[in-house]
């Protein structure tokens, strides 16, 4: 194989009360990347369409996370790459992770799969980082694994696939903002109070046990975050707003997407789901922001192969 094209789903990450660890991928939206083999030694980026990235090597999150593969598996060929980013920078749906997982898994798939999706992720995690300031896999775990992921560890990529309920759907709003991970992550404070880190551990076992057991009351109650939500909620218009209007819909809960803007809202059922967007984007038209919205299930595969 010479050339391979792939999807790299969008993704949520935290989940509410799981900062960092958990995290799950979406269906509709995800950039594509082609990469080819090349005779010219190195990893270069020859066409770049849609939102903006940067193009210099030890810039750009998928040159960087190829280049670590590479350090591990090294090749007497190069790499070309076609990136089409279709997921906003900045826009809390996991668009570094989406570029970075893509382009290790297309490498690996090249040089003869040496690795599984689970190892690829310590070698996208060196582009991801670079992105966000910080070594974080919540996005990229469930970006290469597919469904609901946790990633109990990054040091040994300790991670473990949920299961997802089958009539679980995810709204998504997503206020066209930017809001950088980095700035998202220096206003967090160092220090939990002891009663706001037994709020999100015992939330985050529920949540765990709820989707293990389809068990909607639970995941509803558990869709709580005492520890980050409370200092990121200032930087979304209209936050406290839009989640609530989508409860008041039918949704079971929901939070900031990642480091946001974007905000999700897990229901059970299409209909739900459809009815908790609407009452989401209803919030932002009224204060003349522009947005984007998806209705999506939680996708069970991650990066797929297009061809
Ligand atoms: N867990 C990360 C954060 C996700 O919230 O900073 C960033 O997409």
């Amino acid at each position: 194989m010479d050339s391979i094209r792939v999807f790299c789903p969008a993704s949520v990450a935290n989940v509410c009360c799981g900062f960092d660890t958990l995290g799950f991928c979406l269906e509709p939206l995800g950039d594509e990347i082609i990469v080819r083999k090349s005779h010219k030694p190195g990893v270069r980026i020859v066409k770049a369409e849609g939102y903006k990235v940067p193009s210099a090597k030890k810039e750009n999150v998928a040159t960087l996370s190829i280049l670590s593969l590479l350090k591990s598996y090294p090749v007497d060929f190069g790499f070309e790459i076609e990136l089409n980013k279709k997921i906003k920078p900045g826009s809390g749906l996991g668009s570094s992770a989406a570029s970075a997982a893509g382009a290790v898994f297309a490498v690996n798939e090249l040089i003869g799969r040496p690795l599984t999706r689970r190892q690829l992720i310590l070698y996208a995690l060196k582009g991801e980082s670079k992105a966000s300031g910080a070594s974080h896999a919540d996005n990229l775990a469930p970006v290469l694994m597919g469904g609901f992921t946790l990633v109990r560890t990054i040091f040994r990529m300790d991670v473990v696939k949920l299961p997802v309920p089958k009539e679980l759907y995810v709204s998504i709003l997503h206020p066209k903002i930017e809001l950088k991970t980095s700035y998202a992550r220096a206003i967090l404070k160092d220090v939990v109070p002891l009663e706001c880190a037994v709020s999100q551990w015992a939330n985050l076992g529920a949540l765990v046990s709820a989707l293990y057991t389809n068990d909607y009351d639970l995941l509803s109650r558990s869709l709580v975050d005492s520890v980050i939500e409370p200092y990121r909620c200032i930087l979304i218009p209209e936050y406290e707003n839009i989640k609530e209007t989508s409860i008041n819909a039918g949704a079971l809960g929901g939070g900031i997407s990642g480091s946001g803007p974007a905000v999700f809202a897990l229901s059970r059922g299409l209909e739900t789901a459809q009815k908790a967007v609407e009452a989401m984007a209803n919030v932002i038209e009224n204060v003349k922001l522009e947005f984007d919205t998806y209705v999506s299930k939680i996708d069970p595969v991650g990066i797929k192969i297009i061809e």
